[in-house]
Formats: C-alpha cells, structure tokens, sequence
C-alpha cells in the first residue's frame, strides 16, 4: 500500500485592492455582472468575467429556470458566451463573484462541481489552464492558479 495526498495551493489576497490592477479590474467586471442574474428562486446572483486570450472580457450571471435543474450557473453562461463569441479563443482568467439576499457577500465562493468539471473540458480543448478570481463583493479574494486543481480524480476525455 502506498499512501499518497493531493494538496490544492492557492493565494489569499486580504483584500481586492491589493490585486494588480488587471485582475482587480476583471473582479470587478464579475461584481458589475452580479445584476444580469435571473434568479427569482435562489435570491443569489452570481457574477462571472473571462479574460480570453484575445484580451476581450466578456461577463455573465446565473439564469435560474421554474424547472430548477434546468438554470445554469454564472461561469457556465460565460464558457458559453466565449464559445459563441469568439470561437477558438481560451480563457486565461475567471473572476466570480455574488451578491445575496440572505448572506453579506464578503467571503469568497467556488465554483460548483458541474462548473468545475465544465472549466475543466474548456481548458483542456484549448490547452490552457484557466485561472480563477473568487470573492464576495467586499474581504479577502482567493486566487487559484487553475481551476482544474478543485477536481482531483477527475473524468476527463482520455478516460474513454
Ligand atoms: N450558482 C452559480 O451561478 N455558480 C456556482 O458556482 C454556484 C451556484 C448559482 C446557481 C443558482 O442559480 C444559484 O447560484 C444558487 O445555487
């Protein structure tokens, strides 16, 4: 038996102004993005803003649906947005970010694991890791070097 341990680093910035200036920009793009949420049922808007490799930004929310499994999620719209906009362009960095009706948005949220298994597909087309911004509207910001770290053990194309 050989024991073995995956680690997940990340950097944690005590607060958004200490970003360079690129990604505080781009944090900022997810926060602004927050109000083209459709979410009657959650009551929370997440933002999303990629930085494609062309340099374009391009943000989106969540679109929530009476059928529940049929929303998707603010970094889904986005991947999607970026296919449909500028096919064959990666992205290099996502920010995400959340406003609530029940919670201070003050903390940083992850991507859930649909999401997290979708990045992962996107960064794998392109060849690209995709960098993540997480923070609430105001405190700390987490930054993950690539998203594909928050999915160890992942099913991925060459397990076909
Ligand atoms: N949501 C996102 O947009 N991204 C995530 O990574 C987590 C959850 C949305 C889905 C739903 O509309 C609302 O947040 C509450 O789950």
């Amino acid at each position: 038996m050989v024991k073995k341990e995956l680690n997940v680093s990340y950097q944690v910035w005590a607060t958004a102004t200490e970003l360079p200036k690129e990604d505080l920009e781009l944090l900022e793009e997810a926060r602004k993005a927050t109000v083209k949420a459709y979410a009657p049922y959650s009551h929370f808007r997440v933002g999303a803003a990629a930085l494609l490799a062309n340099g374009k930004i391009i943000s989106g929310a969540n679109q929530e649906n009476a059928s529940f499994p049929a929303g998707t999620c603010a970094e889904r719209v986005v991947l999607a947005a970026a296919s449909a906009m500028y096919n064959s362009t990666s992205i290099l960095t996502l920010a995400i970010s959340y406003e609530s009706d029940q919670r201070k948005s003050d903390s940083p949220v992850a991507p859930c694991g649909i999401c997290r298994q979708a990045l992962l597909e996107f960064s794998t087309q392109f060849n690209q890791p995709i960098r993540l911004l997480l923070a609430g509207m105001e405190g700390m910001v987490y930054e993950i070097g690539d998203a594909a770290t928050l999915l160890p053990f992942s099913f991925k194309a060459t397990d076909l």
